[in-house]
């Protein structure tokens, strides 16, 4: 994929939670979620589509990419959303419990019917039994139907939890499977793939263990329910000092005259193929992007200033 932004850290906040929404400008976050569903109350819904909207064109979020979250297609509130947020120019539209490739194609239908521009992606979230069943072809039909809106997958666990009746314990081994197949899906259709959150955020160890099993698994980044949890996020799906010069090495020895025609060559005692090279290549893209991006952050105006 040529799009090396980091989406390391994912970070959701209520639409109706006015502090919050302010804060998340001067987060060093790569991406913020801005909800209307599960985390509004019912009786917030209208509050918080019209804060959510104000916010993001208002704009101020810098090199954040802003997405805001919709409430399902099933519920009484999804037309409204819909009509609303296309018109604040968020980056991304998060549908909520996506279960079928007609959920995706028709917020795209109504989105371009609202004038949308052509550079909004939708994300899908996949959180329900059939969500997960229909993942391969809600990829495959919604994007051979959609103009390439649709640019990503994020785990719904908690309600996947909920739905499927799993109990996913510390090490949430028996989600695993499911993980896995929403990134495998994610690779066989270019999508980007995000991991659900870590409910106990006073629990950073906890959190960290969690960012490191979804590092391992193949996600692209974490979704964050509080600040608390984003230099871990960072940290750790940021390619580490180690990898990096790993990369370099590989990199430069197969710049060597004498590697110059070789598929495979014997770097300190490993075998090493071109497929390795095009890997380092990628994660130097990416150290590069992530180098970039902190510096943004640095010129951004700092948390808490004086005056405050
Ligand atoms: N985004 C931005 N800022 C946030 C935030 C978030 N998700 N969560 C908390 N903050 C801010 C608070 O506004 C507060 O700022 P301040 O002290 O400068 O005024 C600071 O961080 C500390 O917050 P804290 O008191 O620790 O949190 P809380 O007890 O008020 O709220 C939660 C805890 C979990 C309810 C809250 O973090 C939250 O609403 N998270 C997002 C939930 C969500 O969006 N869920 C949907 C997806 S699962
Ligand atoms: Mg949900």
């Amino acid at each position: 994929m040529s799009d090396t932004r980091p989406r390391r850290s994912v970070l959701y906040a209520p639409g109706d939670k006015a502090r919050a929404l302010e804060k998340m400008r001067q987060l060093d976050v790569d991406a913020v979620i801005i909800d209307l569903e599960d985390s509004v109350a019912p009786e917030m819904k209208a509050l918080a589509r019209e804060r959510a909207c104000a916010a993001v064109a208002a704009g101020g979020f810098g090199f954040r990419e802003v997405a805001i979250r919709l409430n399902a297609r099933s519920t009484a509130h999804f037309a409204d959303d819909l009509a609303a947020v296309g018109a604040a120019g968020p980056d991304v539209i998060v549908l909520s419990k996506v279960e079928t490739p007609e959920d995706v194609i028709d917020a795209e239908r109504r989105l371009d019917a609202n004038g949308a521009g052509t550079g909004l992606r939708l994300w899908a979230m996949i959180e329900t039994p059939l969500g997960l069943l229909n993942l391969r072809d809600i990829a495959e039909r919604s994007r051979a139907g959609s103009r390439l809106r649709l640019a990503g997958i994020v785990l719904g666990t908690n309600d996947i939890a909920k739905d499927t009746g799993v109990q996913p314990g510390e090490d949430r081994a028996p989600l695993v499977p499911w993980l896995l197949q929403a990134v495998l899906v994610a690779r066989a259709y270019g999508l980007l793939v995000f991991d659900g959150v870590y409910n106990a955020f006073s629990d950073l160890p906890g959190f960290e263990r969690e960012c490191a099993q979804g590092r391992q698994l193949g996600f692209d980044g974490k979704t964050l329910i509080h600040p608390s949890q984003i230099e871990a996020a960072n940290r750790v799906f940021a390619p580490d000092a180690d990898a990096v010069r790993q990369a370099q090495a590989i990199i430069a020895a197969f710049a060597q005259p004498e590697n110059r025609d070789k598929g495979a060559i014997n770097l300190e005692g490993q075998m090493v193929e071109r497929l390795h090279a095009e890997t380092a290549a990628r994660l130097i893209e990416t150290e590069a992007a992530i180098r970039q991006r902190t510096a943004d952050a640095a010129g951004s105006p700092p948390t808490d200033g004086p005056g405050r």
